[in-house]
């Protein structure tokens, strides 16, 4: 079978290869954020039934919100419950109501990630890097540009 990266040769590929792709910045799935009203239900949901052990508790000023994370393998679930009624957390619930909110790719280098999204043409929610959960650096693209989905690029602590 041909591998289907052959095709990228062609010269259409190779045209939109600048806008199309992001090069390999993305490590493995960092963690899931679900966006919850009711923090203490959504607990005893991910820690009590589905038996994930609850790691971390953590209230982040910059993004509104309190965390949760629980281990599941080498990730987490985030859940998210906003401190404020203007939070992005909080729009999102009275949008949506309780539910996923986002999936976060861990990187090694998350000013060069955030450089190769915005040159491969992505629309960044931050244009520089925040600081997120246990002094981590995170960003956001718009889902407008991935697909629908809400997408974290996370810098773990060293
Ligand atoms: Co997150």
């Amino acid at each position: 079978m041909i591998h289907p990266g052959i095709l990228a040769y062609g010269p259409i590929a190779c045209r939109k290869r600048s806008v199309a792709r992001l090069p390999a910045v993305f490590g493995r799935i960092d963690h899931i954020g679900v966006a919850v009203e009711d923090l203490d239900g959504a607990i005893e949901l991910y820690r009590d039934r589905f038996e994930m052990r609850e790691q971390h508790r953590e209230t982040v000023e910059a993004f509104g919100v309190e965390a949760v994370l629980l281990e599941i393998g080498d990730g987490h679930v985030e859940l998210l419950r906003p401190t404020g009624p203007d939070s992005g957390v909080a729009k999102f619930l009275a949008r949506n109501g309780p539910g996923m909110h986002h999936v976060a790719y861990q990187t090694a280098d998350i000013d060069s990630a955030l450089s190769s999204a915005r040159d491969a043409g992505f629309r960044l929610i931050d244009e520089h890097p925040r600081s997120g959960i246990q002094n981590s650096r995170v960003a956001f693209l718009h889902p407008k540009s991935t697909g629908g989905v809400l997408t974290e690029l996370v810098e773990p602590s060293h």
